[in-house]
């Protein structure tokens, strides 16, 4: 099986193009499915505090046998962790339930720009602890191009990558421009349209005709536009389906016709409007 491209983020950090995602896994299932993505061969896993899943992550690495450096691994800062006093406390929190000394990527979770903490203040002190050296890189997720102007104008460390709702039916084109003119990567959440994208008509069509899944389908296009993607899947099936995309390209033909299913259509919550603090 061909090997995971690698994306050289905008402070030299190598990130894997290909990871698993873990929203929605629950905590007492998170050390097997990562286990499970670990040992079809995934090498970056992209979790966050609001997951509640970070023990389950952490153990399956170190029963993987893996070292640090073999596994990329995302966290994002809850939005009840805002006040900047509480960036750095809260890392540490995260580091201590993934067993890991250093995360490679630190995400704001979301803008929340209606609560009364302002994101740019959150914004330094996340360049704190990545002055610290607890996490390799610093970036944002779900960052509209406000928000992200706001960061380039008043503050100091680019984010390495913006991480926001990206698939076929929701394609950001506008917005993934803006993070490629900043040297911010994009990385695609909900790449599949959380399963939506799996029984569209031009994507079984293709995936039929060239004998691959619609998820592979999917995941090929994503690839080829140069998003960073993890998906998630809950078999061993479909995680081991999810990975064997790097050995096969979609003609330019596929590629447009995929493109073309872009309605502006989102799934998620809208970043401009979104005020949930957990408890
Ligand atoms: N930053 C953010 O605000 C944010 C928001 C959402 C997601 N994310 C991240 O992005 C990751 C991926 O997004 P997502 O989990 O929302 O959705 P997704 O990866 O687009 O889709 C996952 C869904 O597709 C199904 N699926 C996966 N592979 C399949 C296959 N080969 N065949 C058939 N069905 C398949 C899964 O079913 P089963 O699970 O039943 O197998 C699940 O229902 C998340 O896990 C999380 O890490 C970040």
């Amino acid at each position: 099986m061909a090997s995971v491209p690698h994306i050289t983020l905008n402070n030299g950090v190598e990130i894997p193009q290909f990871g698993f995602g873990t929203w929605q896994i629950p905590p007492e299932d998170a050390q097997a499915r990562v286990a499970e993505a670990l040992e079809v061969g995934y090498r970056h896993i992209d979790t966050a505090q609001m997951y509640g899943n970070e023990e389950g992550v952490g153990a399956a690495i170190a029963a993987a046998g893996l070292a640090p450096e073999d596994v990329f691994v995302t966290s994002k800062l809850n939005n009840n962790n805002h006040a900047p006093e509480r960036v750095g406390a809260s890392l540490d929190e995260s580091l201590q339930r993934l067993g890991l000394e250093r995360l490679d990527l630190f995400l704001i979770h979301w803008p929340l720009p209606t609560i009364d903490i302002d994101y740019v203040d959150t914004w330094k002190a996340m360049e704190e602890v990545y002055r610290s050296g607890k996490t390799r890189a610093i970036g944002v997720s779900n960052f509209n191009a406000h928000h992200l102007r706001r960061l380039l104008d008043e503050t100091e460390v680019v984010p390495a990558v913006n991480q926001i709702e990206v698939h076929p039916f929701f394609a950001q084109d506008d917005l993934r421009a803006v993070n490629a003119e900043h040297g911010i990567a994009t990385e695609a959440w909900s790449p599949l349209a959380q399963g939506q994208i799996l029984s569209n008509p031009a994507v079984t069509q293709i995936a039929e005709a060239i004998g691959r899944a619609p998820s592979q389908v999917a995941l090929r296009w994503h690839l080829q536009r140069g998003d960073i993607v993890f998906p998630k899947a809950s078999s061993i099936e479909r995680v081991r389906q999810n990975f064997d995309v790097f050995d096969f390209e979609l003609s330019d033909a596929d590629m447009g016709s995929i493109s073309a299913l872009d309605e502006g259509r989102r799934i998620g919550p809208d970043p401009d409007t979104f005020d949930y603090i957990p408890a």
